[in-house]
């Protein structure tokens, strides 16, 4: 099997950087840096390799796709409108209302979502979108979590913005310290992206934490963009969401969202990595100057693709065998790991952040000596001036294969790091 951490394009073709210098910011992505890392490395014979570095649900895909996909297939000859379909936003909107408990009748799909064919190329995009040319007379900023999910930082620095890192560590909650922000800072700042629950530590943000964003997003003027792409995938309760908690705040009279972007995904929510398929949702004036944006640079839902993200958004049987499914890997995967390596039972995601050590020289060996491949958690994070990067003692372990697989892979983790 192929496995997306494989590709190596670390773009050593030019011999001097031509266009772009913004790139030369850019350190390979971090599934290229694994790829390299491991290269020169080949596991002990007579070992099925284990691949846990991509979050790439490998259940199989609700049977919903290819029925819908197969009852639209007239669309393929169409290009897709930027706003998708009048059903696909309704569908998306009826589940934000049913998922967030919004009061009936607040969201007006039609000005408040957009279809994007996948979350990541809107993330990114984004940054086009919220960046201006200077900000309080400064270069903008924009600010992640640390550790954080590669193209904020791709989008921040693409856009000319100063990516900031926030440190997200056991200390924090592994959330960002909001009390911690400047106010310097806050007034250049024209983007936040924060993560609920968090990839890879899993955290949720509590309704009071997403409050206080809020605030800070309408009182200093920037953009919050919540990624909301692990929502569906909880252990033990739903974690908030931001639409929901920005309701119940005071706002301007039919602004409930300003200033604020949500980012849902049917990649994780419906193992359907290969669909392409999410949503933004939020302040309809953002969402208005989205799709204009989006009319130049994006490359629209393909019509049956459309029909088929609707079904799914329309369905929660397969969610919530999704979920239990996720239940029983977690149980397993504790039952080996016995409390080591600082294991915290995340709000949701799939992910084990494991403090390992050295997260780098752990994943070399797990790959060595038992074929497990796991993601380097110093490749999710920076680090700041005459700080560690906070990923450095960590490993990620993505849950995407099946339970008997996670648990022989953590006995493996158990057997190898000791
Ligand atoms: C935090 C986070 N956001 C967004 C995405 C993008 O998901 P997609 O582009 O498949 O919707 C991912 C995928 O791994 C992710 O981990």
């Amino acid at each position: 099997m192929v496995s997306a951490d494989f590709s190596v394009n670390s773009g050593a073709v030019f011999t001097e950087a031509i266009g772009n210098d913004r790139l030369d910011l850019l350190t390979d992505y971090p599934f290229t840096r694994l790829a390299n890392l491991l290269a020169p490395i080949t596991p002990r014979a007579n070992v099925a390799p284990i691949l846990l570095t991509v979050g790439e649900p490998q259940h199989t895909p609700p049977a919903i796709i290819e029925e819908t996909l197969r009852a639209s297939a007239s669309g393929w000859n169409k290009y897709p409108p930027v706003g998708g379909t009048p059903e696909f936003r309704a569908a998306a909107g009826d589940w934000l209302t049913r998922r967030y408990d919004l009061p009936a009748g607040l969201l007006h799909a039609d000005s408040s979502i957009l279809p994007l064919s996948g979350t990541r190329e809107a993330l990114f995009m984004l940054a086009l979108l919220a960046v201006p040319t200077r900000k309080a007379g400064r270069q903008p900023a924009v600010l992640m979590p640390n550790p954080f999910y590669a193209p904020y930082e791709g989008a921040a620095v693409m856009a000319g913005a100063e990516p900031v890192f926030l440190s997200a560590t056991r200390e924090t909650g592994f959330l960002p310290d909001l009390d911690a922000l400047t106010p310097d800072l806050l007034e250049r700042t024209a983007l936040f992206y924060l993560c609920t629950p968090a990839n890879p530590q899993g955290a949720a943000a509590t309704p009071g934490y997403l409050a206080k964003a809020i605030g800070l997003a309408r009182q200093y003027g920037f953009v919050l963009a919540v990624d909301e792409c692990y929502a569906e995938i909880w252990l033990d309760a739903p974690p908030a969401g931001a639409l929901q908690v920005a309701t119940a705040l005071p706002h301007e009279d039919g602004k409930p969202w300003a200033n604020l972007l949500v980012f849902h995904s049917l990649s994780k929510r419906s193992s359907a990595a290969g669909l392409r398929s999410g949503f933004v949702a939020g302040d309809p004036a953002l969402i208005g100057r989205f799709s204009r944006l989006r009319s130049y640079g994006c490359a629209g839902m393909p019509l049956p693709i459309l029909a088929a993200s609707t079904a799914l958004w329309r369905d929660e049987a397969h969610v919530e065998e999704n979920r239990a499914a996720y239940r029983a890997k977690f149980a397993a995967a504790e039952a080996e790991l016995g409390g080591r390596y600082g294991y915290q039972r995340p709000a949701g995601g799939f992910f084990l952040w494991l403090e390992v050590g050295n997260g780098e020289e752990a994943a070399k060996r797990l790959w060595a000596e038992g074929a497990v491949r796991v993601l380097p958690g110093a490749y999710l994070s920076r680090s700041n001036p005459g700080e560690p990067n906070p990923g450095d003692a960590f490993i990620r372990v993505a849950l995407v294969q099946d339970t008997d697989t996670v648990a022989q892979a953590c006995a493996a983790i158990v057997r190898i790091l000791g």
